[in-house]
């Protein structure tokens, strides 16, 4: 009997369990469920800190782009109205625009037959900056525009004899590193000459005028004040590159250098 009984009592405790356990079972899953969810969140949470990745919820704002977009404009090709010549970076001793014309501006008196072209877009915005200035009672008057190699040679030469190649490195290009042979560099000075190609045009009427408005027509002051160990040449208020207004309005902003501009020194 008794081994009859047992399995009945044995099976009777089963499904007695059985009963307590279909009563339990809602209480069950609903904690397995909510420990699946918070545990899930846990891990989520965990994951996205240990992976270093941070997902906003809401959008992040695009910076806008001001200083250092620099990768849109070309200073490598010599033909680029933003390139970079200097010491460095010379141009070859044939390179002549194409595009050279004699701007309506006043000149100089004995200015060289080279001297009077620049290119096109310089010849442009150079005949507006003097109109604007010329509303204002500026007269502005070219010293010198494009060089051609062999000019800038002699002028080098002279200047080496003058005063020594030390000291004429300071203030002349070598042939091949001026700017002006790109047609997009020019000397300025007011009908007055005074303190033509010296650092006191920056005192001068024209020379302050220069330095307030010229950026708008897309030139620059080249060579700046202070940074004579980056441009390689003593300050020259008066020596304007033609690079365009948004990158002249830029530079001229930022009070670099285009070499620093364009991170070309460290
Ligand atoms: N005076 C500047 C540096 C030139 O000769 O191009
Ligand atoms: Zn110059």
């Amino acid at each position: 009997m008794k081994p009859i009984q047992k399995p009945r009592v044995k099976s009777m405790h089963l499904n007695d369990k059985k009963r307590r356990r279909i009563k339990k079972t809602p209480v069950i899953v609903l904690v397995i469920v909510l420990i699946l969810v918070i545990g899930g969140v846990l891990i989520s949470n965990g994951s996205e800190k240990g992976s270093g990745v941070e997902i906003p919820l809401t959008p992040t704002p695009v910076e806008p782009v001001t200083e250092g977009a620099t990768s849109s404009y070309d200073i490598d090709t010599p033909e680029s109205l933003t390139a970079i010549i200097n010491k460095q970076r010379p141009l070859a001793a044939e390179y002549v625009p194409n595009d050279l014309v004699v701007p309506t501006i006043a000149m100089r008196g004995n200015i060289s037959d080279d001297e009077q072209y620049v290119r096109q877009a310089t010849a442009t915005a150079l005949e507006t900056m003097a109109q604007a200035a010329a509303n204002e009672g500026i007269e502005l008057v070219l010293g010198s525009g494009y060089r051609s190699y062999d000019l800038q040679e002699n002028l080098f030469s002279s200047y080496a004899e003058a005063s020594g190649i030390e000291q004429a490195n300071t203030y002349s290009a070598r042939a091949g590193q001026s700017e002006h042979q790109t047609g997009l560099a020019v000397d300025l000075v007011g009908s007055d000459y005074e303190c033509y190609l010296e650092i006191c045009f920056e005192e001068t009427s024209t020379g302050q005028w220069l330095k307030e408005h010229a950026h708008k027509y897309g030139f620059i002051i080249r060579f700046l004040q202070g940074k004579e160990s980056i441009t390689g040449y003593q300050y020259e208020p008066w020596h304007l590159r033609y690079v365009g207004t948004e990158l002249a309005t830029a530079i001229t902003q930022s009070g670099l250098t285009m070499e620093e501009y364009f991170k070309l020194v460290e």
